[in-house]
């Protein structure tokens, strides 16, 4: 049987994604052999962390060369099992890769979560919904009480720290790039506030909405929002660095934080952290979630946009603010 795949046709390193990063081929796929299975896929998940796989700059994947099926992660059915990895029929997520069908031998996929639709594996379950619940409780430390601000608040990862904090007892502030998301992060997703950066205003409205500083950052964005959030810390402050998008499409590293000083004063700390390396706690975290999801405790959107075709588009949207949540595609009923 014949299978289209996209294929990494060039780094993009220091720019904005283009259409010709990505070609399209269609290429043969073997009968799946002993111990392997045939699957189909039916969602693809899209990660900001994939346009940094592709430019080969983060060290903790293995590198891609040009011609490799693009990395990515995906929801696919069992069509064929050689494997009791994985069932006939069954919906399992892992890293399927940007290929409409694949051969594996299931290392790395989990089956989907009962109880929800398939792709709160991709979102509420998979990597961003874990990287909201390490990076807020193993770094960040919420105390009832603490004013925690969460910068890129409305997307998948930032709009599931705000409720979790929530749930710890804390006050979530968030920001985000327009009305629209701002709106629904206090309407539907519980925020107590929403500052939209687009707006121009972010220190003051920082000034007015946190007088006496906030406890907790989590940024997603990095650059001149991460800059006014830090000049905005109350003593003791955890900074927690998830993610700088806002530096993924140019090529050089921008100037330290001017306020990076206040940690002194505010005797606070700064932590990065790669989710990765708390995958041994990933199934036990997976049905505290889920079970967040189930009490009604924890919202999450996910934007599905549709067809194979449209693959490197989707990705791109991540970096123009388009996507409403957990960034999916369907390619196959
Ligand atoms: N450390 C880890 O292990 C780890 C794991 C997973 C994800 N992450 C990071 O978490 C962050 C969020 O990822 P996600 O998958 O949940 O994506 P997402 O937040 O759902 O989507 C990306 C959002 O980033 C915002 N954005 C894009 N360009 C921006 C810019 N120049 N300035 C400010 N905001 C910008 C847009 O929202 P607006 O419309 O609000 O601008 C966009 O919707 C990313 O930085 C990602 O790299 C880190």
């Amino acid at each position: 049987m014949k299978t289209r795949q996209w294929l990494l046709a060039d780094h993009p390193r220091g720019r904005p994604l283009k259409d010709s990063d990505f070609r399209l081929t269609e290429t043969d796929l073997p009968e799946p052999g002993p111990g392997q299975a045939l699957l189909q896929v039916l969602w693809l998940g899209f990660d900001p962390a994939q346009k940094g796989w592709a430019e080969n700059v983060a060290d903790y994947v293995a590198p891609m060369a040009l011609g490799d099926v693009m990395r990515g992660s995906g929801i696919a059915r069992v069509v064929k099992s050689n494997t009791p990895r994985l069932k006939e029929g069954g919906l399992y997520a892992g890293m399927t890769c940007w290929t409409e069908w694949l051969i594996t031998d299931g290392q790395g996929f989990e089956p989907v979560h009962p109880d929800l639709p398939p792709t709160a594996m991709l979102s509420v379950l998979g990597t961003t919904g874990l990287t909201a619940w390490c990076g807020l409780f193993k770094l960040g430390k919420p105390q009832p009480g603490d004013t925690v601000l969460v910068s890129g608040a409305a997307g998948a990862t930032g709009s599931t720290v705000g409720q979790l904090a929530k749930v710890a007892g804390c006050r979530a502030i968030g920001i985000a790039g327009g009305a629209e998301k701002c709106r629904w992060l206090v309407e539907e997703a519980g925020y107590d506030a929403a500052i939209d950066y687009k707006a121009g205003n972010l220190r003051a409205q920082l000034k007015e909405l946190a007088p006496n500083g906030v406890d907790v950052i989590f940024d997603n964005v990095g650059g001149s929002i991460l800059n006014d959030m830090l000049g905005h810390i109350a003593t003791g402050a955890r900074i927690v660095i998830c993610g700088g998008i806002s530096r993924y499409e140019t090529g050089t590293m921008p100037a330290g934080p001017e306020n990076y000083f206040n940690l002194v004063f505010r005797r606070a700390t700064m932590s990065g952290f790669i989710v990765l390396d708390w995958a041994s706690e990933f199934p036990a975290l997976r049905k505290r979630l889920a079970g967040l999801v189930n009490d009604g405790r924890l919202v999450f959107r996910v934007d599905e946009q549709h067809g194979f075709e449209n693959t490197p588009r989707t990705l791109m949207r991540l970096f123009t603010g388009e996507n409403r949540g957990k960034q999916v595609l369907k390619i196959a009923e």
